[in-house]
């Protein structure tokens, strides 16, 4: 991800079911999103070595490899403190969801996970109410464990959980 995604993180993250799912975050302009991107998503993504970034669908009809695709979602690998294991992350635009892309997409990810850095373990964090992301867990091979309640958060969320 880079601060050129601006525009779309925006949008992501002011849908109704983002705000309802994972949170507002207060981003109201291009430049809010900006700076999210800068000082959350890009300088975590350097103190951990991973992070959250685009999905996007390839053409692959397009013989210029250089073409960018359609951004659909982002999808990655989050590092809370108060977690045991680094969870999944996934959100779609809600014209693209249904289509599998978050199963695939978090599918890549963990094999990247297990395959390039060598986590033994992932978590999921989801709010009970959210069927679609708890399917989409359930379908990689994590498992509910137990609630757990973030800080600054009033309610209690599900803890999903595998080895890889
Ligand atoms: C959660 C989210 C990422 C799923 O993305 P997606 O691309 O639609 O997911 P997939 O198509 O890969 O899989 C969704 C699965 O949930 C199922 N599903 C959808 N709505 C459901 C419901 N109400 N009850 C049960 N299952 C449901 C789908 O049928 C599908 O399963 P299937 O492949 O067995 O048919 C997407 O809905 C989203 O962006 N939500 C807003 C952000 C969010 O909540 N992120 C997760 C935070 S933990």
């Amino acid at each position: 991800m880079t601060v050129n995604d601006a525009a779309f993180m925006l949008a992501l993250m002011n849908e109704p079911i983002y705000h309802q799912n994972i949170g507002d975050r207060g981003l109201r302009t291009v430049e809010d999103a900006r700076k999210y991107i800068q000082e959350k998503i890009i300088a975590g993504a350097a103190k951990n070595g991973f992070g959250i970034g685009i999905v996007e669908i390839l053409d692959l009809d397009n013989d210029d490899d250089e073409a960018p695709g359609e951004v659909v979602g982002i999808c990655g690998l989050v590092k809370r403190d108060h977690l045991p294991a680094v969870d999944i992350a996934f959100a779609f635009a809600a014209n693209h969801r249904g289509q599998g892309y978050a199963t695939e997409a978090a599918s890549a990810v963990l094999d990247y996970a297990r395959l390039r850095l060598k986590l033994k373990t992932i978590a999921g964090v989801v709010n009970p109410t959210n069927k679609s992301s708890i399917k989409v867990l359930e379908k990689l091979g994590l498992k509910f464990k137990n609630k757990v309640t973030l800080p600054g958060e009033a309610a209690a969320i599900d803890y999903y959980e595998r080895n890889l």
